[in-house]
């Protein structure tokens, strides 16, 4: 599509920011809906936060994805941050409106997309959630809302009770922490319908490891892991040769883009073309 000057301009944030598979997926989604829009990437180390987010105001640019490590700081830079990103202290979307800078995070809503277009529904049932980090966060309140247990585990066991404090307060549920030690977790997988890796665990180049011995996974737990690269994670894996329900990491990073794609244009976002930009960059990289 060609650039005019009336091309509206959306990007991400972040540093590192090489590796981003953001460019990739909008593009083609802009594309496919034939928006004259275009999404770069922007790497910006953590001096220039400020500095990046007025010049987004200054030139009027239309949306940014906020990324790694950015997520927390930016906050205090946008004139209004919706709910959930304040109590999570993470944006991951920005959207400028005649100048004014509303902050969202999308990744919560995202894993819940993924979950549900996979079949697998929260409500009524135990989540048990390993990991206390920015995605994590984002993760536990959305499942604390909808599901009917959650249990948080973490290898730094203060992150862990800090969020269920906190979530327990938004959300007025009972929200359990823990470490995760291989008691802890093998103690709350047993009753657990849906298990979700939000720690950075069986990341390349570790991918020969697993949160979960895969002793303890059987057939009739559904299984969300965040990682995406690698595309298959030695839990999804072991977690296929168990018979369980297993949804990609891909899949939450494709719907909590979606969710962007949804606030910067207002338009339904074309999932399916944006799995295919997804998994084509991927698998491009891992050649
Ligand atoms: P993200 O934005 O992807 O959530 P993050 O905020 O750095 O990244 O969070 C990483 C998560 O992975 C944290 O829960 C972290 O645990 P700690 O709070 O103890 O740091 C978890 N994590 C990272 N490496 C880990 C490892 N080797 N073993 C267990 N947990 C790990």
């Amino acid at each position: 599509m060609a650039i005019t000057g009336k091309t509206k301009v959306c990007g991400v944030i972040g540093d590192p920011i090489e590796h981003t598979l953001s460019p990739a997926m909008h593009n083609a989604a802009f594309e496919a809906l034939n928006l004259d829009y275009v999404f770069l990437a922007f790497k910006v180390k953590s001096a220039g936060v400020a500095d990046a987010v007025n010049g987004m105001r200054a030139l009027n640019i239309r949306g940014l994805n906020v990324t790694m490590p950015h997520k927390s700081t930016v906050i205090n830079h946008l004139d209004r941050v919706d709910l959930s990103a304040q109590i999570v202290n993470s944006v991951n979307t920005i959207l400028n409106k005649e100048s004014l800078l509303f902050g969202f995070n999308t990744d919560g809503v995202g894993a819940l997309k993924a979950l549900r277009e996979n079949g697998i529904e929260p409500k009524g049932r135990k989540v048990l959630l390993l990991g206390a980090g920015g995605a994590a966060r984002a993760i536990a309140y959305t499942m604390a809302k909808e599901a009917d247990e959650l249990v948080v585990l973490n290898r730094t066991l203060k992150q862990a009770h800090d969020l269920a404090k906190l979530l327990q307060k938004a959300v007025n549920k009972k929200i359990v922490a823990g470490s995760l030690s291989p008691s802890d977790i093998e103690q709350n997988l047993q009753d657990s319908d849906i298990l979700i890796n939000a720690t950075s665990v069986g990341m390349k180049p570790n991918i020969d490891e697993s949160p979960v011995k895969s002793k303890l996974l059987r057939s009739n737990l559904a299984i969300l892991d965040i990682v995406y690269n690698p595309l298959e994670t030695k839990l999804s894996i072991d977690a296929k040769s168990a018979g369980a329900k297993v949804v990609s990491g891909v899949e939450m990073l494709i719907y909590q883009g979606a969710a962007s794609f949804e606030v910067w244009t207002g338009k339904p976002a074309p999932v399916h073309v944006m799995r295919q930009a997804a998994l084509n960059h991927l698998k491009k990289e891992q050649k």
